[in-house]
């Protein structure tokens, strides 16, 4: 587990997104009203770009762009298809008013 840094705190506000790069894998973090939470950019049903989709932050749910699943950024689970396999979640906390990433 290796952690990375993100931004900082004040850098990613409530209902805002951050795409970020670790090792390759693209990954989305969101600020769903004081929550921070992050999900891989990749669409389980067909690799859309997921973190890219409208995000509800009180609903804490992202919809992927090119179908329209739903996604609860919590779990990484779809709640809507077509998708049906969850997406990889990712820990995120802060630390020292920085957003820090914890990636395998
Ligand atoms: S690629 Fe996301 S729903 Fe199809």
């Amino acid at each position: 587990m290796a952690e990375h840094t993100v931004c900082k705190a004040e850098e990613l506000p409530d209902g805002g997104m951050k795409l970020v790069e670790v090792d390759g894998i693209e990954i989305g973090v969101f600020n769903c009203d004081g929550e921070l939470l992050a999900i891989e950019d990749r669409c389980s049903h067909d690799d859309g770009p997921l973190a890219e989709g409208d995000f509800d932050p009180a609903a804490c749910t992202v919809e992927c762009p090119r179908h329209g699943s739903i996604f609860d950024l919590r779990s990484g689970r779809p709640r809507t298809l077509p998708a049906y396999v969850p997406v990889e979640t990712f820990e995120v906390s802060v630390e020292d008013g920085e957003i820090k990433l914890q990636v395998d």
